[in-house]
């Protein structure tokens, strides 16, 4: 773990803020997104999401059926992006640890953060039951990922300072709506498209809390928090990365549109840094003028290689329509 405890931190760029004094003047916003966030999230139940009258005993123990493939009701796209779905959330305590860590469990940031994790745990049941359920997935190949991914842990890539794993978080929990949301879309069963939905609806409550959050940083240390946003953007990699097969896994969740470089520009990157007005922030100093510069021209790079991508995209899945129609 490489996070430097919130007291220790250096002091940040030339306006001086350093960490502490920035969790200490955003406390007011994060009390108010806070109460905010609570007031609009309603409860909901995983288990109602769950068909459990689908499920049945399986082998070992209790002397039932094994897993076999033609069980499995869901697409290869569904089957593959639900495990690194549910493997992302089951990383939740390494997360907790990170956030915890970096935004002390304090007062309103405190309630925040224990708040954050239960309701992200209530999606690993959720998804999990639905798998064991429905025999969507080899739950023994599950287990198996889940123990091997958890014990690697999770190390952020944007321990640099608190404005950095505030922008991280605001886009992740939209990357993560996004994804829960496609894979629904082509998962192959409307109950998964269902709870996969209601997922989504609390990642979007969560992007939100944490954009809020950025745009207050953004008024109070517009500096910082535009070489944090640059840096963020420029080095985006999904918390999954650590899933064992990512790679793979990932190449297939591209090609399948659930989520890829043409998503990421077009319905993560650019929906929160055009709220936040970011390419139009005024007032900067020389180094919050020169992250602004770096990340427009990283945004106009991607959206050319997001361009490339779909056009590998359209080739591929051409050739394999062609193999289809000759088969
Ligand atoms: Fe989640
Ligand atoms: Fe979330």
């Amino acid at each position: 773990m490489t996070i430097a405890p919130v007291q220790s931190s250096p002091s940040l760029g030339s306006s001086g803020w350093t960490d502490a004094r920035l969790i200490l003047a955003l406390e007011e916003v994060v009390e108010k997104e806070l109460n905010r966030h609570l007031a609009i999230a309603k409860e909901w139940m995983p288990h109602e999401y769950v068909p459990w009258g689908q499920g049945r005993d399986f082998d070992g123990v209790l002397g039932g059926e094994a897993w076999s493939l033609e069980q499995s009701k869901v697409t290869p796209l569904g089957r593959v992006s639900l495990v690194v779905n549910l493997l992302t959330e089951d990383n939740l305590p390494s997360y907790h640890h990170e956030i915890a860590t970096m935004f002390g469990r304090e007062g309103a940031w405190g309630t925040w953060v224990h708040r954050w994790t239960a309701e992200e745990g209530r999606h690993g049941i959720a998804i999990r039951d639905y798998l064991l359920a429905t025999r969507a997935v080899d739950p023994v190949e599950l287990e198996r990922a889940r123990m091997s991914h958890m014990s690697e842990g999770f190390e952020s890539d944007n321990a640099h300072s608190m404005l950095h794993s505030v922008a991280y978080v605001a886009f992740q929990e939209l990357a993560t709506r996004i994804s829960h949301r496609n894979t629904g879309k082509y998962a192959g069963d409307p109950l998964a498209d269902q709870l996969l939905a209601k997922i989504a609806n609390d990642e979007n409550l969560h992007m939100v809390f944490y954009r809020n959050l950025l745009k207050a940083a953004l008024e109070i240390a517009p500096d910082q928090a535009m070489g944090a946003i640059a840096d963020v953007v420029t080095d985006f990699r999904m918390p999954g990365h650590g899933i064992p097969g990512f790679e793979r896994a990932a190449a297939q969740i591209a090609i399948g549109g659930v989520y890829n470089l043409r998503i990421h520009h077009d319905d993560v990157l650019q929906p929160v840094l055009r709220h936040l007005r970011v390419m139009e922030v005024t007032g900067l100093g020389p180094e919050g003028l020169l992250a602004q510069d770096r990340l427009g021209a990283f945004l106009d790079g991607l959206d050319a290689q997001a361009t490339k991508f779909e056009e590998r995209q359209a080739a591929l899945l051409a050739r394999r329509e062609a193999r289809r129609n000759a088969g």
